[in-house]
């Protein structure tokens, strides 16, 4: 398994437009967290650690994994401390127990069918110290397709890299359509898959796992969910008769 092109060959063009980049409350409600259950905090699907460097200055351990080698070396020069290797969010390879399972930025969507997600609860719950949490943000369906976008050039190299992003549904996934470009070569493109979950998916899903909610919101500040919501932030944990 690898992480395709968009972030083996152009991670560094992500890592410069997105990789400094936090919406708004997002790093606080993620070290609140942290701070809440204690124990080391573990990311994955971490890529260059942009959230992983948020929670640097916290006592806690922090661990962190991705398939895309570009980024884990983005992430290592950023989060020096942290103990970050190459996996998949479907293998995982974490050998320790964790306060807090950190998936941040849609991470969960990209488990690709109710099988990959299940087993990654089951993981999950056992990696969990006596009161961790599982925590996530996904951008829900009711948010609607997003316009396309051009992305402005980014030069590395001394070269110009531009890039055009468009999005489609596709059975179950929503399909992100990178289209690279540079003066003299042939666009790439590049598609990333992320499963369509909406609120009450997630919910059965965690039920029929043996999990719990323990909260949901529609942004970092807790604003309660509401049917419609765009966004949903949620933690989840153990618990609860699998179903
Ligand atoms: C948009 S970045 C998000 C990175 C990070 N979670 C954040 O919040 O900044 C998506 C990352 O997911 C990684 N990725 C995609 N599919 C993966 C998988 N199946 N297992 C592990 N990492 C994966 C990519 O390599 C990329 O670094």
């Amino acid at each position: 398994m690898t992480a395709g092109r968009r972030y083996e060959e152009f991670g560094w063009h992500w890592e410069r437009l997105y990789g400094q980049l936090l919406r708004e409350g997002e790093a606080a409600h993620y070290r609140r967290l942290a701070l809440r259950c204690g124990g080391p905090v573990a990311e994955p699907a971490c890529g260059g650690g942009r959230l992983l460097a948020v929670l640097d200055d916290l006592a806690q351990p922090l661990y962190g994994w991705d398939l895309a080698r570009p980024l884990l070396h983005i992430a290592r020069r950023r989060v020096p401390r942290a103990r970050l290797w190459q996996a998949s969010l479907q293998a995982p390879a974490l050998d320790r127990q964790v306060g807090l399972l950190a998936l941040p930025l849609d991470a969960l969507r990209l488990l690709r069918s109710t099988g990959e997600q299940r087993q990654f609860l089951a993981w999950a719950a056992a990696r969990l110290l006596p009161g961790g949490l599982l925590a996530g943000d996904l951008t829900l369906p009711a948010a609607g397709l997003p316009a396309p976008l051009e992305l402005p050039p980014v030069v590395q190299a001394g070269r110009s890299v531009t890039a055009t992003v468009h999005w489609a549904l596709e059975a179950e996934d929503l399909l992100e359509v990178t289209t690279f470009g540079s003066p003299g070569q042939v666009p790439v493109h590049c598609v990333d898959r992320y499963r369509q979950i909406d609120a009450g998916e997630l919910q059965r899903l965690l039920r029929s796992s043996g999990w719990q909610l323990a909260d949901w919101a529609s942004d970092f500040a807790g604003t309660p969910y509401q049917s419609g919501a765009p966004r949903l932030v949620f933690t989840a944990r153990p618990g609860g008769m699998p179903r």
